[in-house]
């Protein structure tokens, strides 16, 4: 899996190191070892210590590795960025995150961690969640906030949490909070991830949340289960279909740039420029899944 290829995040509570060994064999585009809400209080420093080893195993596997760590505010940060930065994770998430001046001071520590461990500065990418009321009112300055940031995660538990709302299926209670992060996402020119499904057994359930996170712009999602991780790489997968149909609309297109017309249609619809630009980039992503 390339490195930069984000479908499916699967996180991994961080004291649990059978798990942590087991996931390397998993299907998942990238693990995501957590530190901060799977794992108690009291297991805070035993995880950071099996993940500290355990991201040299997954990353020397060939896997892609962004471990989550606690909040700024908690007084944990600084040592579980301390414990993972180096050449073995590609960067972190960091839950909670409320402001751009946050983003600035992690990258402060990451500066000074990057070069104790004889990394190039920068080369800890970020993706901060956006689990509050004000994240949200906050989103795209958070999101433009650092170069070492290369996606950001909504969180919904937090958010309806801090809204003092209910979560339900349909998810009404986000609509407003996801719109707002995949605008800022791709205003931000990074990646939208959507929160992970909580009813693990419920497949159906996960198949109908991806389908509603498609059209809002959000390229990944977040798995707190093995088999939630096929369901989140096919929907985030172009379908043979829709490569067919961005086959079909370059070659009409190219007919028709070919006789001098600038748009032309196909099945009944007009295809122009944008219609093309889209084809293009579904068949460039396809590729680089095929890669
Ligand atoms: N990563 C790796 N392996 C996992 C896993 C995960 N996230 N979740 C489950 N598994 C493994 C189990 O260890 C078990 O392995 P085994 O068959 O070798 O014993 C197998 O998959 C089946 O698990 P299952 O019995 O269906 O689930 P469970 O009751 O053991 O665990 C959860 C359910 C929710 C506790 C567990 O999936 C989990 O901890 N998920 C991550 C939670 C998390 O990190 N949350 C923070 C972000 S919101
Ligand atoms: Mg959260």
């Amino acid at each position: 899996v390339p490195m930069d290829m984000f479908r499916s995040l699967l996180f991994v509570p961080g004291n649990r190191e059978e798990m942590l060994t087991k996931a390397a064999g998993l299907p998942a585009d990238v693990l995501v070892p957590d530190l901060e809400d799977s794992v108690p209080d009291g297991e805070k420093e035993h995880a950071r210590e099996i993940v500290r080893d355990v991201v040299k195993t997954l990353t020397q596997a060939g896997r892609t590795v962004i471990p989550r760590i606690n909040a700024l505010d908690t007084g944990l940060a600084r040592d579980d960025l301390a414990a993972v930065v180096g050449p073995n994770v590609y960067g972190v998430t960091v839950g909670k995150v409320t402001s751009a001046w946050e983003i600035e001071q992690v990258s402060a520590i990451l500066d000074g961690l990057e070069e104790q461990a004889g990394v190039e500065i920068g080369h800890t990418r970020l993706i901060p969640w956006l689990e509050s009321a004000m994240a949200i009112v906050n989103a795209y300055q958070i999101a433009s906030a650092s170069p070492r940031i290369v996606a950001v995660a909504i969180g919904a538990e937090d958010f309806t949490n801090d809204m003092s709302v209910q979560r339900s299926d349909g998810g009404d209670e986000v609509r407003y909070a996801r719109s707002v992060v995949a605008v800022a996402a791709r205003a931000a020119g990074v990646i939208a991830i959507d929160t992970p499904y909580v009813n693990f057994r419920d497949a159906e359930g996960l198949e109908r949340e991806v389908r509603s996170a498609l059209p809002l712009g959000f390229k990944a999602k977040f798995a707190i289960h093995p088999a939630q991780l096929e369901t989140i790489n096919t929907l985030f997968s172009p379908s043979e279909e829709e490569l067919e149909y961005a086959r079909q609309v370059i070659a009409a297109f190219t007919q028709a740039e070919a006789e001098g017309r600038g748009s032309t249609s196909l099945d009944g619809k007009m295809i122009d420029i944008p219609v093309v630009k889209r084809a293009q980039n579904l068949l460039a992503f396809s590729d680089t899944i095929a890669a």
